[in-house]
Formats: structure tokens, sequence, C-alpha cells
């Protein structure tokens, strides 16, 4: 029996060729970012174990993945830092000579305007405490209260994380503390010391996620005690992440952020439809790592994380921040 149907829908998907001239979301190298941990010290390329693939490299090593990173067209890569120097201030983490600040000026130097230098300001991988700010003085170590972060006290510290890393060449600097009036402290800082052109790209919709946890035992950064969840977002919100990014956006911010962003795709496209404003999501370790023991038993890598890394952009993402960036590049190329 013949049937007649007007639309087959199926028509466009008939060949590769088909489908690829009509996918309505492209995949491109140039819209990610590649994270890396730098810690002090020569030679070093020091696995993490709940990252496969991921490495802490020293500044020298760094290098020679700076130049894979530029081979591979990676416009850009977000750096951390891991201090031995811990204090209750996290004072090693504005220090001029510090690992991170020392890193910028490395890369800066060898690849000029070639590698786009974007860094996490914060303090839980510079604090003995673990966590992202001051703290409040009344706070007992034994039973902490819900108020474990002095918000105004840190958002100084986070300032001069912010202007050392602009005196050392930074092109973007990433506050991540959640400390309100963050991205504003850090604007006016930066304008009063001739770094207009240092652009912010905030983690305005950063929530309390257990998908954290591989990255916090990558840069020591657990909190010793409490958690974050007085200054992350709740993941039960939507809402308030629009308040968030309306919030830095008023404070000067030139990129907001969505992280985590596979479980928050309805969060990123929210802001993407509320702001016009370049929109960050962080693929982040949890993400990373969850595929990378499930790929462990089912060899699908490829195909899932293009899958997964897709959704993220679909959703609205401008921008990637993945620890997969240069597995992408090698893909794409091919
Ligand atoms: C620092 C910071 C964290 C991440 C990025 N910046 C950890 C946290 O908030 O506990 C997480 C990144 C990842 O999981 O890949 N505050």
């Amino acid at each position: 029996m013949e049937i007649t149907i007007n639309r087959r829908l199926t028509r466009l998907r008939k060949t590769e060729t088909l489908r690829n001239l009509f996918s309505e979301t492209k995949l491109s190298v140039s819209d990610f970012v590649m994270p890396y941990f730098v810690v002090e010290g020569r030679n070093i390329k020091q696995p993490i174990s709940s990252m496969p693939g991921i490495f802490r490299f020293s500044i020298d090593n760094l290098i020679k993945e700076m130049v894979e990173v530029k081979k591979l067209n990676i416009p850009a890569v977000l750096l951390f830092g891991i201090s031995e120097k811990k204090n209750k201030i996290g004072s090693s983490a504005y220090n001029s000579n510090g690992i991170v600040q020392k890193a910028i000026k490395k890369i800066k130097q060898e690849f000029g305007t070639d590698i786009i230098v974007i860094t996490d300001v914060c303090l839980c991988s510079y604090t003995e405490h673990g966590h992202c700010g001051i703290l409040c003085p009344t706070v007992n170590v034994q039973r902490p209260t819900d108020f474990i972060v002095d918000n105004d006290a840190t958002l100084d510290v986070l300032s001069k994380i912010a202007l050392s890393h602009s005196e050392a060449g930074v092109d973007i600097v990433a506050p991540s503390a959640m400390a309100d009036g963050q991205v504003k402290i850090i604007r006016e800082t930066l304008d009063k010391n001739g770094f207009k052109d240092v652009a912010i790209m905030s983690y305005s919709a950063k929530y309390a996620s257990n998908f954290y946890a591989p990255f916090r035992e990558a840069v020591d950064s657990s909190p010793k005690f409490g958690d974050r969840k007085s200054y992350q977002m709740d993941f039960h919100n939507v809402k308030e992440a629009i308040r968030e990014v309306e919030q830095d956006i008023k404070e000067g911010a030139d990129i907001v952020m969505v992280k985590p962003a596979l479980a928050y795709l309805d969060v990123i496209k929210t802001v993407k439809e509320n702001f016009n404003i370049p929109v960050a999501a962080y693929n982040v370790s949890g993400e990373y790592s969850m595929v990378k023991s499930y790929c462990e038993k089912i060899q699908i890598e490829k195909n899932l994380v293009i899958e997964i890394l897709t959704s993220i952009k679909r959703s609205g993402a401008d921008i990637i921040i993945s620890y997969w960036t240069k597995d992408v590049a090698r893909w794409l190329k091919k």
C-alpha cells in the first residue's frame, strides 16, 4: 500500500553529509577553555588520581603544554594554583611571586596574545581551612554555624588577588568565591590601578555542588569543616541564578558563568535567554570523572563527550570550560 506523507522529517537525516548541513549546533575548538593546575617545582607532571588524564604541572612543563595548546588552536587556558603556603587568610594567593603569578608571566612572555590566560580568583586552595574566604571571627570550628565566611572581609583579599594577577599580565580574571560584591570591588580595583582592559568572567551562578569533589582533590581545597552552602548557590534554584547574573552584570562582569554544566542546562538556557552577555559553562571535574569511569567499561568516550558538550552548547553556552578541551581539539580536526 502506498502511503502519502508530505513531511518526512527523516529526509534530511539520510546521510552524514545531509546531517552535517542541517546541524543546528556545531562545536568548534574556538569555544573552548582548558583548565590547568600549576605547582611549584621543576619537571613535574603529576597525575591526579580522581581525574584520569589530567595532571598537575610545574611551570616548565606547563609551557610545554602551551606549545601543544597553541598547535591545537585552543584559544584560552584557565589557571589554578596549588599552594604549599596555606594560612588563615590565604595571603599566598596575592603574592607577586606566587605560583599563578609566575605562570601568567611566563605564558605571556612566551605566547603573547596567542593564548588567552584566565585565572581563578578564590581563596580555597590558599587557606588552611579550605573555605573560599576569610572566616567570621565567631566561627566555632567544632560546631560550625551556617555563617562561615565573612563576606565583606573577603572582598579585600579577592581584589588583591585579581590585582596581582593583572600585574602579572592576565587577560581575564574569574572570581569564584561567590562573595557578594566581588565583581564590583575587583572592577574598581583594576580600574584604579590602570587595568581597565582586564576582563572579568564571573562565576555568577556557581552552585554548591557534589560535582566538584575530584577538583578538590586536585588542588587540595576541600573545606576542613562545614560545607560551601552558605555562599555557593542552592541547586534547587534557578530564579536566584537570574538575580546573581543580574547583579554581576550591574557590577561590571564581562562574561557570566554557570557551573556545573551538565545537570544545569536549564540554568544555562535561562541565563542565555534573559541576558545579552557571553555565557560560559564549566563542565566540571565530577562530570569529567564520571564519564571517564563509565568509559572504562564501554569504549564510547569520544561520541559520549561530543554529545555532552554539544548539549551544553545547544543550551546556550558561548564558551565551554572543559578538561576534554585538548581531546575535542584533536577529535574535531579529524
Ligand atoms: C574554587 C573553584 C572550584 C572549582 C572551580 N573553582 C571548587 C569549589 O568551589 O569547591 C571547581 C571546578 C571543577 O570541579 O572542575 N572555588
